[in-house]
């Protein structure tokens, strides 16, 4: 009895503090159910085709394995497989109990059906994921994730149409909410706002030491199958009502993007300065940034004694996969401001998948470089500094 307690103990230690890597997390590089999105109308059956990889172009097997949480996903119909007519779908869904479902279309499609007499939503109208086994060896991939997104290929929105839609201010003491402006102002038209209550002013820079940002819900943006948003676009209104923007903080850390889990669970943060298109004296204007390599984005060392560096397509494709934080700058001038935001959303590059396949096979991970992972992304060896 004692003994088998000393194992077990052991055995339960090992498996806490896995420094060595004894139990390396497996991760399938290929196959890969590559992420994907699907545009859906209206009260439309919308045919999805899923995205598999295998490196030697090896036959696959689609499985379903998470439903949409709304509206109903079908199989194709054999009249749609053989000649392209409506009706697209097979007479029943997929249920619950059937998972992980085999598809049988031969191509990977499959069809989803809205809820019924809804407009479409903010953002998107549910998500699912699925797998692909490789039929000769049987090895399965990591779960890929689509976005049943808004027929403008929207994935992540709020138009606080009935609200401030639980976004936050960070870095004010007092006001941890924006208010909620239920009128129009220009193209803004209901729309959440804040101000600075606190300049707390380092005298070497003259910047403000403590910046306030309007911080994302959780809910409707931090989402596995934004995943699809690499290569789309962030978008979002901004005005200012007061403030001297003759005055403006440095930096200008307009957007940041974080991701918790990657970075081997050190976390990764890209930035987006206010340069590049993005510059801003409090005027009315539409941002619009591209989520993808080469837009600009910087990753944060998180350390200040090293640069900031350009943001890796496998960086901005991690963090897309595994957001925590997606913050958008308000504290623009030295001295206070009042600033509104206005229909913010995240869309889908139209051509699916957008995807980085590298990055989705992983990024080879700086403690142990037999393995390869997409949490080992911002930790590549070739870009990690030994200290
Ligand atoms: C299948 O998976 C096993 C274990 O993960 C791996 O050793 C093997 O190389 C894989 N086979 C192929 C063809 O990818
Ligand atoms: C990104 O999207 C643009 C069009 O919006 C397209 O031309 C380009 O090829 C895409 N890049 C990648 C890496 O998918």
């Amino acid at each position: 009895m004692f003994l088998r307690l000393v194992v077990w103990a052991s055995a339960l230690s090992v498996s806490l503090a896995d420094i060595d890597n004894i139990f390396p997390i497996l991760y399938a590089s290929n196959p890969v159910a590559q992420h994907t999105a699907c545009p859906v109308a209206a009260g439309e059956a919308t045919v999805c085709r899923l995205s598999g990889y295998e490196e030697n172009n090896g036959e696959l097997q689609y499985l379903v394995t998470s439903l949409p949480s709304s509206g109903s996903l079908y199989e194709t119909s054999q009249n749609y497989r053989t000649y392209g007519t409506d009706p697209k779908y097979a007479a029943t869904s997929i249920k619950d109990y059937e998972l992980p479902f085999r598809v049988t279309d031969p191509l990977g499609r499959v069809v989803y059906i809205p809820p019924s007499d809804v407009f479409p939503p903010e953002g998107r109208w549910a998500a699912m994921t699925y797998e692909v086994q490789d039929r000769v060896t049987g090895n399965i991939s990591q779960p890929g994730q689509v976005s049943l997104s808004s027929p403008s290929q929207r994935v992540a929105e709020s138009t606080f149409v009935g609200g401030t839609d639980s976004w936050t201010i960070s870095g004010n003491i007092y006001a941890t909410m924006p208010t909620w402006q239920a009128f129009g102002w220009g193209v803004l038209n209901r729309y959440i706002y804040g101000t600075d209550e606190v300049q707390y002013i380092d005298f070497d820079t003259n910047s403000d030491q403590s910046k306030w940002y309007f911080e994302a819900p959780p809910g409707k943006f931090y989402l596995p199958e934004l995943a699809a948003a690499y290569n789309g676009t962030l978008k979002f209104t901004i005005a200012s009502n007061y403030g001297d923007f003759d005055h403006l903080n440095n930096p200008l850390d307009f957007i940041t993007l974080e991701c918790a889990s990657c970075n081997s669970a050190r976390g990764l943060r890209l930035v987006r300065y206010a340069d590049n298109g993005l510059e801003w004296k409090g005027q009315e204007k539409v941002m619009q940034v591209t989520l993808a390599a080469g837009n600009h984005w910087w990753r944060d060392p998180m350390n200040s004694a090293l640069p900031f560096t350009d943001a890796t397509e496998c960086e901005m494709a991690a963090v897309l996969q595994g957001l925590t934080r997606v913050a958008i700058l308000g504290d623009f001038t030295r001295a206070g401001e009042g600033v509104a935001v206005d229909d913010i959303s995240i869309s889908t590059a139209t051509a699916q998948p957008s995807f980085p396949l590298a990055c989705q096979q992983g990024c080879l991970c700086a403690h142990d470089q037999r393995q390869r992972r997409i949490s080992c992304c911002g930790s590549d060896p070739s870009v990690y500094y030994p200290f």
